[in-house]
């Protein structure tokens, strides 16, 4: 396509530049009922799956219809939500933290006749462009990163292994009849964007095997101290070798039975990548909760050492996570998380219920506080 200018001007890059100017403010954006009646709600109650309705102290009524997202979405997806928008809502729509999209309109009717709407769109392949549900104690959508569309440290895909998951979940995504609410995150590598230490069923991707080394290239694109002290267990130490041209140059040797694949090094040097089809795969974690609800926020704990990237469904994947959400849904007592449910039977028992293998790979053995991970009591359960 011909060049079109936006009046930059690249001999002036300076010129008429603007900065620092940050986000537009948020009050630009309010419905006129929630500019009206904010900071005066009385209650809200969840009419159905998906319909929430909030009630100010004047009486106003704030009809909200959730609808799921899949978060990574084209130009052309968001002018239909702003048709939407413009058609029931005055033109206003908000996304949830979980990247869901709410329309909003004050009155019931209004709220039902967009609800027809929105479930009767579809996509060509036939999936909802609109589901609605997400509230209450349902699966909620899956707080996810980028994978194989965009990062270059993934181990796992982020958009492939979610829409599976969902679809899987779609059930629990349009009911609400678990104990409580079930929050599944998914992160592609473990720097962990998102949410995955924290969520009640997690999903990350996992490298099994350590970083090659481009000693042609290291010490040209790497600042070797830095890919040295990136290294979670000292696996990495500086190195002279020896190319088969005869010339020396710096470089680092790994001591691969120090190596636990992590990716820190290559995320700080490009010549140490570990990316690997058969060595990557997903990790599944259980039992995070950020909410202070009843005990305190809790990190999820590894539960499923490994399972292999299988493209484009990752079956096994979404069996173990579905046995998952199937046995807590059967199991926990009303308003307990699954990290607390989990806590109050034993994780021994939550292995067996789950019909979870436990492997090694599960005991923490990284520096002092794996010892607190232990078992420091005779207290526990035969299974
Ligand atoms: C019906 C009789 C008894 C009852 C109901 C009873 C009950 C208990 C209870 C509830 C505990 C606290 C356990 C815990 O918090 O983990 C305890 C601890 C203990 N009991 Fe008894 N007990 C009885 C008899 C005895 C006798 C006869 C002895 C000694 C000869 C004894 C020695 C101890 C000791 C040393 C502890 C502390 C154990 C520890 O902290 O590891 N108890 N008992
Ligand atoms: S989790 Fe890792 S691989 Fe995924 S987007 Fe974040 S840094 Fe990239
Ligand atoms: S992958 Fe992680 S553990 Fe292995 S050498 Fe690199 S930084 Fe160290």
């Amino acid at each position: 396509m011909a060049f079109i200018s936006s009046g930059y001007n690249p001999d002036k890059p300076m010129e008429n530049r603007i900065t620092d100017i940050g986000p537009r403010h948020y009050a630009e954006f309010y419905p006129p009922v929630i500019k009206k009646n904010k900071g005066k709600w009385l209650y809200h109650e969840i009419l159905e799956p998906g319909i929430i309705v909030h009630v100010a102290e004047g009486g106003d009524e704030l009809y909200t219809i959730r609808c799921g997202g899949c978060r990574l979405m084209s130009v052309s997806h968001i002018r239909e939500i702003m048709e939407i928008a413009d058609k029931y809502c005055d033109g206003y729509v908000r996304w949830t933290t979980r990247n869901n999209v709410e329309f909003m309109t004050d009155t019931k009717e209004k709220a039902m006749s967009m609800k027809d709407d929105l479930l009767a769109r579809k996509q060509p392949g036939g999936c909802y462009k609109f589901p609605i549900g997400g509230t209450g104690a349902s699966v909620t959508n899956i707080v996810h990163t980028q994978g194989w569309i965009h990062c270059h440290t993934p181990a796992t895909d982020a958009s492939g292994t979610v829409k599976a998951t969902m679809d899987v979940m779609f059930d629990q995504w349009e009911n609400m009849k678990l104990p409580a609410k079930l929050r599944i995150s998914m992160a592609c590598c473990l720097n962990m964007c998102g949410a995955v230490h924290c969520s009640d069923i997690a999903i990350l991707g996992y490298h099994r095997k350590p970083p090659m080394i481009d000693t042609e290239y290291i010490d040209k694109m790497c600042e070797i101290p830095l890919a040295i002290a990136a290294c979670p267990t000292a696996a990495i130490r500086p190195a002279k070798v020896e190319l088969p041209d005869g010339t020396k140059v710096n470089s680092v040797a790994v001591k691969e039975e120090r190596c636990m694949f992590c990716g820190n090094c290559y995320t700080m040097c490009p010549s140490m990548p570990l990316a690997d089809t058969e060595g990557d795969g997903i990790v599944l974690m259980a039992g995070g909760k950020i909410s202070n609800r009843i005990d305190a926020p809790k990190f999820s704990k590894v539960v499923v050492a490994f399972i292999p990237n299988e493209v484009p469904r990752w079956p096994t994947m979404t069996t173990v996570i579905k046995k998952m959400v199937d046995v807590y849904s059967a199991d926990a007592n009303k308003y307990e998380r699954l990290g607390q449910w989990a806590e109050r039977i034993g994780w021994e028992k939550f292995f067996e219920k789950c019909e979870l293998e436990f492997t090694h790979h599960l005991i923490d053995d990284f520096r002092d506080p794996a010892y607190y991970t232990w078992r420091q009591t005779t207290n526990f359960k035969f299974t």
